[in-house]
């Protein structure tokens, strides 16, 4: 008997299937990737947040991981982390939630606990998820075994808040899926927070990124007016930090990434629109962050007095991966500025301490290998990402100029 089968092991799966093995829990992970189960196997981790040694920890506690969906057959408890990416078109993708429902549905037994922690829109889990589990296993979600919603909170590279200290929602189909939810998680988790149903754990997920969303788009607009209104935008928002109620501080940079901020309120203006509504607010905050690379290059010469030309001009990017101090380049607002910025005819090149090639459109950037040396021969440094292993001081000692995405600098650097 297999306490818990984790299906998906990528940022959101591993750190449960280790956390759950630590707690003494028999876990078996499931992907479909050979990549992932190969390297798992040997020992080696994909993801920033666990290293090999837990990996080997894992296994040595009786961790397996298999592309063999009949080792799902055991599992008393199975948690589905598969991605949930948009389509060219902007809407929901649920394919792999699908795929990974239909892979399970066969091996579920009566009496065990199904529970999806994808992000995704309210109705999901009651909508897509259980009829393909009820119409293949022949039993009833409720009666003849348990389903539940409960949302992945992990935030990589935070070395405060983990899977374990993170409050976790769960929200069940029924009251006895709830409690069966939160009787797993209960092992592997300080906290446990009860939803009404499955429909509020679902939105109290995309509320929560969709909050985070939509307050960076308020500091972005900001920093746009601040600085025609030549204000520093960064000191009026420690200034108003430290207001002890009512204000939380989010800062301006030059766009939202990663798998949840940038995707996730698409799956909530999907479901307003086919409700009929609209959700004003959230759409304004996606088109004002994903502007924010087109500012940023449109910064970049302003401070190089180049008349709105780059052309010939040599711009090193510090920083490429979407958050410091992770090596995740999903959904990268580099991206965008290499692509505009190759378009201007400007040279472009990076540094980044945790990505050894960056590729875009499927030609590589230029890498250098330090980041002060770097800065002192180019035109411009674009500081994109504040990595911890970065010293500020000395890279805007060594540059000519310095355009800071981040407010981090000072004493010489443009802010955005
Ligand atoms: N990465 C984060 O920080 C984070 C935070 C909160 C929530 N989430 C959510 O968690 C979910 C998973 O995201 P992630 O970042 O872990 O993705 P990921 O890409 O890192 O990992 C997903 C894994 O699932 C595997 N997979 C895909 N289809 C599968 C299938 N049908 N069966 C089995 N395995 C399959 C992939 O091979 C991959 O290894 C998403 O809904 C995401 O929005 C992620």
């Amino acid at each position: 008997m297999t306490d818990l089968a984790v299906i998906g092991l990528g940022y959101a799966g591993l750190p449960l299937a280790r956390e759950a093995a630590a707690a003494g829990l028999s876990v078996a992970g499931y992907d479909v990737d050979p990549h992932v189960v190969t390297g798992l196997n040997g020992g080696r981790s994909h993801v920033g947040d666990v290293s090999d040694g837990d990996v080997r920890a894992m296994l040595h506690a009786g961790f397996t991981v298999t592309d063999d969906p009949a080792e799902l057959s055991t599992a008393q408890a199975a948690v589905i982390c598969v991605p949930t990416p948009l389509r060219a078109d902007g809407s929901p993708d649920l394919r792999s939630v699908r795929r990974a429902t239909e892979t399970l549905a066969p091996y579920v037994g009566r009496g065990a606990l199904v529970v999806l922690e994808s992000t995704t829109y309210p109705g999901t889990t009651d909508q897509v998820v259980r009829p393909v589990l009820e119409r293949v296993s022949g039993m009833t979600a409720g009666a003849d075994f348990h389903l539940a919603f409960a949302p992945e909170r992990i935030d990589p590279g935070n070395r405060g808040f983990g899977l374990r200290n993170t409050p976790k929602v769960v929200g069940g189909l029924m009251p006895c899926c709830a409690q069966a939810a939160a009787a797993l998680y209960g092992k592997v988790c300080d906290t446990v927070v009860m939803a009404k149903g499955t429909r509020e754990a679902e939105m109290a997920k995309l509320l929560e990124n969709t909050y985070r969303n939509v307050n960076i788009a308020l500091v972005n607009e900001l920093a746009m007016v601040a600085h025609d209104l030549d204000v520093d935008l960064w000191d009026a928002i420690a200034c108003a930090a430290t207001k002890p109620f009512g204000f939380q501080p989010f800062h301006p940079g030059p766009g939202v990434g990663g798998h949840c901020i940038p995707v996730d309120p698409n799956y909530l203006i999907h479901q307003a629109h086919a409700a009929g509504s609209a959700l004003r607010l959230v759409e304004i905050a996606q088109e004002i962050n994903g502007s924010m690379p087109a500012y940023v290059v449109r910064r970049a010469a302003e401070v190089l007095g180049a008349d709105g030309s780059l052309k010939g001009v040599s711009v090193l990017l510090a920083g490429v991966t979407y958050k410091e101090n992770v090596c995740d380049l999903r959904e990268t607002p580099a991206r965008p500025i290499v692509r505009r910025l190759r378009a201007e005819s400007a040279n472009v090149t990076y540094h980044d301490p945790y990505v050894a090639a960056f590729t875009v459109d499927g030609e590589p950037v230029n890498r250098a290998a330090d980041v002060v040396r770097a800065a002192a021969t180019v035109d411009l440094t674009i500081l994109l990402q504040a990595h911890g292993a970065y010293d500020l001081d000395a890279i805007v000692a060594a540059a000519p100029l310095v355009l800071d995405a981040r407010g981090r600098t000072r004493n010489g650097a443009h802010l955005l």
